[in-house]
């Protein structure tokens, strides 16, 4: 597999060269048609973007149609079927980096790079882009070099970086580099930990590991000491986590796998980066733990593209871990257990955090969601009994290991046991990482982020639900306001409407596109959310939006699709009057003229629609 770090070196197309590049590149991962992912990125990564005949080339040698590796290329945004800048400059583009300014940041960028957003300057140097979340919604506004991080942009900044980029080696893409050891102005990602809980981040410092103690008891009791704890995934769903390792270590089969969500792709959220950051190897045990759990020899862990900067230090982390043990052979001592762990990079695609796309695009494939059942506790990946676990959840398996149930038990309430991560961004004066306990009221919170002039919370990233202040007395917890892990803050004069026409706008975005309700479904609900923003929608109009986010809820495949809707279903109900106050005067206005629609059929006919009572 190429080094990280190599840089592409824009051979020609179809070169003898690009032809012994690909074949490398494809014979580093012994043709294994599962790593179809590394061979696209590796390639994309030496010749600049992925040509028809790489493509050919990667389909010979991986003995597939190249068919299969077109469709695989052609649905991550950060795969590039046709030559880009050298440099591929991301904005991301969200309601909070949109009111720290990010248009103007675009601008800047655009006059100084002399390239519109979504074109690439005429020297060929720098392709200019907008980008979904990049998980940095607390140092908005922020940005992607290659795979480097750039945050609190000022609109000043593009000149200096631009300048600095001229002079620049090449920056990888994939796996990215670190932003601190980049020499750029605003290369730098800060963690932002603001406040600390007992459970995770204790505040007697870095967690000592609890992987030797858990590996001496059987699988079965780790798997009752997590149910005791009641220990509930972390990604958003809330999923019994004891139980999802108790129906994949029942599923009969030559191999059962530990899979690593850290894709963190709903916007607002980047606990999971903290987490990546400040305490990797308790995600390890975590995942260690659940091996030993299930009786896997494999894990892995699926990490977003936009986060390609971690992957050398995690690299290192893993590394490490070998060397004392901790992976392997016989890991901690115990015989029999061998485990080890890769990281799997991603390549822009917010649907693949959706576990069964996430396992798709794990072997290879393009991140379309799977039917269920069956579920990946039965056939996962590579159609083996998986677990998937967002990173938080790994992390809390760890610590419930380390000091027991019981002491899980006494952080919480009754069905959301433990503390939460919360990704505190938006109007407020310290935006980062706070661990509360779960029951915190939505008011608790905002006294403790400091932002009591809060008119909306955004729970949960645009999935989730838009909270008025009625509601600010709601615990934060599974049984009554649940989130990921995304809290977004709108202070006073904000536009409630702009908000969810800008989530509207995201699910067009990630819609992935397999199926009709969400496909054309985000799109029409993006389009009735223009209407209103414009004030051009009236009564009617309103309710036909609403009928359709409902049909779209129910009728779509996944739950990218089941929840597109929740943006403007929650504002709706909760801000009624901010759509009210922007209904076009007129009560009822048809948009369709009958007589304007039958025209042609009446001039072809010549005669006009029957009038009534005739
Ligand atoms: C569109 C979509 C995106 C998702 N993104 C993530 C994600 O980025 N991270 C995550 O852990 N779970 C995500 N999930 C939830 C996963 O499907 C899955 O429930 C989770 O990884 C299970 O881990 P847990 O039980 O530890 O929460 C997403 C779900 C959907 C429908
Ligand atoms: S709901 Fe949307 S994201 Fe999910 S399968 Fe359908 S089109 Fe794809």
């Amino acid at each position: 597999m190429t080094e990280p770090g190599t840089q592409h070196s824009e051979l020609p197309e179809s070169t003898p060269d690009a032809r012994a590049i690909v074949d490398a590149i494809v014979a580093s991962v012994q043709a294994d048609r599962s790593r179809l992912m590394d061979i696209v990125q590796a390639v994309q990564q030496r010749l600049g973007y992925l040509s028809k005949d790489a493509i050919n080339a990667i389909a010979a040698g991986l003995h597939i149609h190249a068919v299969d590796v077109e469709d695989m290329a052609s649905f991550y945004a950060f795969l590039g079927r046709a030559p880009k800048g050298r440099f591929q400059i991301r904005l991301s583009k969200t309601p909070i980096s949109m009111m720290r300014g990010a248009a103007a940041v675009a601008e800047a960028f655009a006059r100084e790079t002399n390239a519109a957003i979504g074109n690439t300057s005429p020297d060929g140097n720098f392709t200019l882009e907008w980008t979904s979340d990049i998980g940095m919604a607390d140092q908005e506004p922020a940005a992607l070099v290659n795979g480097t991080v750039l945050t609190n942009l000022v609109p000043a900044d593009a000149g200096d970086i631009i300048a600095a980029l001229r002079r620049h080696p090449p920056i990888p893409l994939f796996p990215g580099a670190d932003p601190q050891s980049v020499a750029l102005p605003k290369a730098r990602v800060v963690t932002n930990l603001v406040k600390s809980g007992p459970v995770i981040f204790q505040p007697e410092g870095r967690p000592a590991t609890g992987l030797s103690p858990a590996l001496n008891q059987s699988p079965e009791t780790i798997i009752q000491v997590i149910s005791k704890a009641k220990l509930r995934g972390r990604g958003g769903a809330g999923f019994p986590t004891g139980l999802k390792w108790k129906l994949c270590r029942q599923s009969i089969s030559e191999a059962h796998h530990v899979v690593c969500n850290a894709d963190e792709g709903e916007p607002g959220t980047f606990k999971d980066r903290v987490l990546l950051t400040e305490v990797p190897d308790l995600m390890f045990d975590g995942m260690t733990i659940a091996g030993y759990a299930l009786g896997a020899r494999h894990g892995l862990v699926y990490l977003r593209a936009e986060y390609a900067y971690l992957w050398s230090r995690l690299q290192r982390v893993l590394e490490d871990r070998r060397r004392r043990g901790l992976l392997g052979s016989d890991v901690c001592g115990r015989r029999g257990f061998d485990f080890d762990i890769r990281i799997q990079l991603g390549a822009g695609a917010y649907v693949c955090g959706e576990e069964s796309s996430l396992i798709e695009s794990l072997e290879g494939k393009r991140g379309a969601p799977r039917d269920r059942p069956p579920f990946p506790t039965d056939r996962g990946y590579l159609h083996q009994p998986t677990a998937v676990d967002n990173v938080e959840t790994f992390v809390c398996a760890a610590r419930i290991m380390e000091k027991g149930a019981d002491w899980f038990l006494g952080y919480g309430t009754r069905e959301s046991t433990g503390t939460k991560l919360l990704s505190v961004s938006g109007d407020c004066p310290r935006p980062g990482v706070y661990e509360v306990p779960f029951g915190i009221t939505v008011n608790e919170l905002l006294d403790l982020v400091a932002a009591p002039d809060a008119v909306l919370v955004q729970m949960g990233g645009p999935s989730g639900q838009a909270v008025a202040p009625k509601d600010f007395g709601r615990q934060i917890a599974y049984e009554d306001l649940s989130t990921g892990g995304s809290v977004m803050v709108f202070g006073t004069g904000r536009d409630v409407l702009g908000i969810a026409r800008q989530f509207a706008e995201f699910f067009v975005e990630e819609s992935c596109g397999w199926c009709m309700p969400c496909r054309v479904g985000t799109t029409l609900l993006k389009e009735g959310m223009d209407r209103v923003t414009d004030g051009c929608a009236t009564l009617a109009d309103i309710a036909a939006l609403e009928a359709l986010a409902g049909t779209v809820t129910r009728m779509s495949r996944c739950g990218l699709g089941q929840t597109a809707a929740n943006p403007i279903l929650t504002t709706m109900r909760n801000f009624p009057e901010a759509y009210e106050a922007r209904l076009r005067p007129e009560a009822f206005l048809p948009r369709v003229s009958l007589n304007q629609a039958l025209a042609v059929a009446t001039a072809v006919q010549g005669r006009g629609p029957v009038e009534e009572g005739n």
